[in-house]
């Protein structure tokens, strides 16, 4: 199938009371893996990008792997940019031909982040691009992003009404109190908050920092309104125990392409896993 936004998928997503897992990629086999995960067990996904992964690629080459894989695989597939400050990355993405985007503008003050998700909302209009929009501050390092605790704070519901009303994003991440990596201790998520800024913003909301929450806390953040959950640090490991206990299990062998095998079965299984605990698994039959 061509790639599609995330504005079907979500909306879908929202009203059956599942959610669609957003996978950071890492290179052609990572991005494969997600999505062969996805063709098994018939679930929608979204591959995203860091802009640290744009840069390190160049836009050519990650939307000619997104074309091909995307291409002959049955399940919907979107290409999305993640936490991205850069307005020219985003132009440039959106014109290679990502379906989807978010502008993090989060570190800004509230009028200017309104302001510039104005600027991208109106970018990405009449182009099948959808965009995701940031409030609040999220806790830990993603890409250039990286914010302290003491730093950090939750998304307000007023504002998260206002901000959504007039910006008219496809997918909102309030931040509420989960953090990009590996959790020092138990997060303490904000359910209350998730009930009420799904209710007054009437949109499907996105769970960052997916890395190590509970499946409890993702069944219950689903429930309330998450319709995309974000992973990456898992893939980061997969992508590196996978390649590393191949060849240590293996020490005389090098072969590369028996490494490269083991990664992308790491990361297929892991990310199967987490569409079934999502409960988007089944929903792209
Ligand atoms: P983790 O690295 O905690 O999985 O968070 C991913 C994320 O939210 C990307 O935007």
């Amino acid at each position: 199938m061509a790639l599609e936004s995330m504005t079907g998928m979500l909306g879908e997503a929202k009203e059956g009371g599942y959610a669609v897992g957003a996978f950071n990629i890492l290179d052609y086999n990572s991005m494969l893996a997600v999505v062969k995960a996805a063709e098994e067990v018939k679930a929608p996904v979204i591959v995203q990008t860091s802009t640290k992964t744009v840069v390190f690629w160049g836009t050519d080459a990650i939307i000619s792997w997104a074309r091909e894989i995307a291409g002959r695989c049955p399940v919907p597939v979107a290409l999305h940019l993640d936490h991205c400050k850069d307005l020219g990355l985003i132009k440039q993405c959106i014109d290679a031909g990502w379906t989807s985007v978010m502008i993090d503008a989060s570190a800004s003050p509230f009028e200017e982040n309104l302001s510039l998700t104005k600027q991208i909302v109106a970018m990405a209009a009449g182009k099948q691009v959808s965009v995701e929009a940031e409030l609040g501050r999220i806790v830990g390092v993603e890409e250039e992003i990286s914010v302290a605790k003491d730093e950090a704070h939750l998304a307000d519901p007023q504002q998260s009404e206002r901000f959504c009303r007039e910006a008219s994003p496809d997918c909102f991440a309030p931040a509420i109190g989960r953090a990009h990596g590996i959790y020092k201790g138990e997060p303490k998520i904000a359910f209350d908050r998730i009930d009420v800024i799904a209710k007054r913003t009437h949109l499907p909301l996105a769970l960052h920092g997916g890395t190590g929450l509970s499946d409890d806390v993702f069944k219950k953040g689903i429930s309330l309104g998450c319709a995309k959950v974000n992973i990456s640090t898992q893939i980061k490991y997969a992508f590196i125990d996978g390649f590393v206990s191949y060849h240590a299990a293996h020490d005389k062998e090098y072969n590369p392409l028996k490494v490269i095998g083991a990664q992308f079965s790491r990361i297929k299984n892991e990310v199967a896993q987490n569409m079934t605990l999502f409960g988007s698994a089944g929903r792209a039959a």
